[in-house]
């Protein structure tokens, strides 16, 4: 079968739907299946625990009919349509059957086997599995080709993304189906090959990571960084996020991604990461993690009149552009020089330049100018209040005040960065489009999956495409070189995709 209406689930009326496993997934995907008019049958292994996930999801109701969103005659409606379930039997007739049970290889494949034994044959099954590949998971099935990935998002009813993962047999027509199925959900769904990560939990890690590896050089500390990512547009720091997920999760799905690539440094653990659910710092659910308590919420930074020495933007490119629109916001004088080898500010005699994943320091010798510092990407000129920096060694205390006043006249707080190759954003961000780069490369999924994948699986501000777009394939390949030629670390190696984009771009030759 790969025609998408031989499947059952497919047809004009909703259709019975089951879903195995009442925990905090089955339960979500149950309310918005019955949101959507499928009857829905909630079976789980332990004794009442489906009825327990009907009465959460009545409760999650009734504050909707508080709020006005919803009728209290459709909330009634909805109730009954979910029934909780006896044994497996019990879903024989269901057109789409969804394994939302606990995260283990084993439990997984034996119910899919039981499954695809007892269902009719225009049947779907489905697996909200966030990790395991679904090539493993079909193997034993009778008929692999009707399964397939449908990758939820918590909370279910608030998240709008589902990834279709495809597994090496399954039919076109099955994630055609699903795909359907999950718009009439009021879903976004996007295909994803079954690749280690998917998509979301793929392009995220860089996220952790490099806040993890700034942490380890004790570069900055997690307010700090938080602070410089929030800048840069994302609703919350990559630490703060850490200490919400919990650490234990996020630090599980880390080594199942470093695991499922065989090693592949670009995904390593991190040893911060690790003392921290060692010693029971889960984040909030622990009441501590990297914050004890709710990070403290940053004030809003007004600019200052200050008494500044001549600015000048210069370079070329999406970023030095940025920076112009940054002094133009707040109706800064400068100048612009195009013509320089090198992008950034001049502020008096201070070169700071734009970040392409190289010290101050570096940057001082190789440009015989001990003024040297290293500024992060301006990637939001509009919203940005914070910026990281960082100044090499041979800076005077001058230098410092001037580049500061800058900054206070910006309205940018001047965030102090131990002088690390890439900063906070640069090599986040660098990072991210890499990661989303390989990922269609690899033929995992497609450029626009990769940047709607990341708005709304994990509420990033842009995608790792768009991003590219903005800041141009130059300045994150030169990032990435920067970063593997600091580290030495194929975790920094660019992806052929970004090597391609970087030679089609005009011949602009620094970041
Ligand atoms: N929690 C998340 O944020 C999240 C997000 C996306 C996907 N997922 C995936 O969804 C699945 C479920 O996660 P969860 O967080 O809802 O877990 P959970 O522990 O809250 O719920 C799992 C439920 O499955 C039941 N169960 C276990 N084995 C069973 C079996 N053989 N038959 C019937 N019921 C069985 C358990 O009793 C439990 O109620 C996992 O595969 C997980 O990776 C979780």
């Amino acid at each position: 079968m790969s025609e998408t209406k031989q499947w059952a689930v497919a047809g004009e009326r909703p259709a019975l739907i089951g879903v195995v496993g009442a925990g905090v997934m089955g339960a979500g995907i149950a309310q918005v299946a019955a949101q959507a008019g499928h009857a829905v049958l909630l079976l789980d292994l332990r004794e009442g625990a489906a009825a327990a996930a009907i009465a959460q999801t009545a409760k999650a109701l009734d504050a909707l009919v508080a709020k006005g969103r919803m009728e209290a005659a459709e909330r009634a409606a909805v109730l009954a349509r979910i029934e909780p379930a006896q044994n497996l039997a019990d879903l024989k007739d269901a057109a789409l059957v969804i394994e939302v049970i606990v995260e283990k290889l084993e439990p997984k494949q034996a119910l899919l086997r039981e499954l695809d034994a007892l269902l009719g044959e225009g049947a779907i099954i489905a697996s909200n599995t966030s990790s395991i590949s679904v090539t493993a998971l079909a193997n034993g099935m009778g008929n692999p080709s009707r399964l397939v990935g449908m990758h939820f998002f918590n909370p279910v009813p608030l998240m709008k993304l589902v990834e279709v993962v495809w597994g090496a047999e399954t039919d076109a027509g099955v994630a055609a189906a699903i795909e359907a199925l999950a718009r009439r959900w009021g879903k976004t769904p996007v295909h994803a090959k079954s690749t280690p990560g998917f998509i979301v939990n793929r392009i995220a890690r860089p996220f952790y990571a490099e806040a993890l590896a700034l942490l380890q050089e004790q570069a900055a500390t997690p307010a700090l960084i938080d602070r410089a990512l929030r800048a840069a547009g994302f609703r919350m720091g990559p630490c703060e996020l850490m200490d919400l997920i919990g650490h234990d999760t996020n630090f599980l799905v880390t080594q199942s991604v470093f695991e499922a690539n065989f090693g592949d440094k670009r995904y390593m653990p991190s040893l911060v990461q690790k003392a921290l659910v060692d010693g029971g710092r889960l984040g909030r659910k622990a009441g501590k993690g990297f914050y004890v308590g709710l990070p403290e919420a940053a004030g809003p930074v007004a600019p200052q009149q200050q008494d500044l020495v001549a600015i000048g933007v210069v370079g070329r490119g999406p970023l030095a552009d940025a920076l112009a629109a940054c002094l133009e916001l707040k109706g800064l004088a400068y100048t612009r020089g195009e013509s320089a080898d090198w992008n950034g500010l001049l502020v008096g005699d201070m070169h700071v330049h734009l970040s392409s994943g190289v010290t101050a320091a570096q940057l001082a010798a190789e440009w015989h100018h001990p003024q040297s510092a290293v500024m992060d990407w301006p990637l939001a000129p509009d919203r940005i209040d914070a910026l990281a920096l960082s100044f090499g060694p041979g800076v005077s205390a001058e230098g410092v005040a001037a580049v500061e006043d800058v900054w206070r006249a910006l309205g940018w707080q001047p965030l102090h960065l131990r002088d690390v190759p890439g900063l906070a954003v640069a090599r986040t961000v660098a990072m991210l489009v890499n990661e989303g780069a390989d990922a269609v490369w690899q033929g995992v999924c497609d450029e626009r999956s990769a940047d709607l994948a990341c708005k709304l699986g994990v509420n990033y501000p842009a995608g790792p495409f768009e991003w590219l777009q903005l800041v141009g394939a130059q300045a994150v390949v030169a990032t990435l070189d920067g970063l593997f030629a600091a580290y030495r670390s194929e975790r920094y190696r660019v992806s052929p995709l970004l090597q391609q984009r970087r030679w089609a771009e005009p011949g602009l030759k620094h970041a």
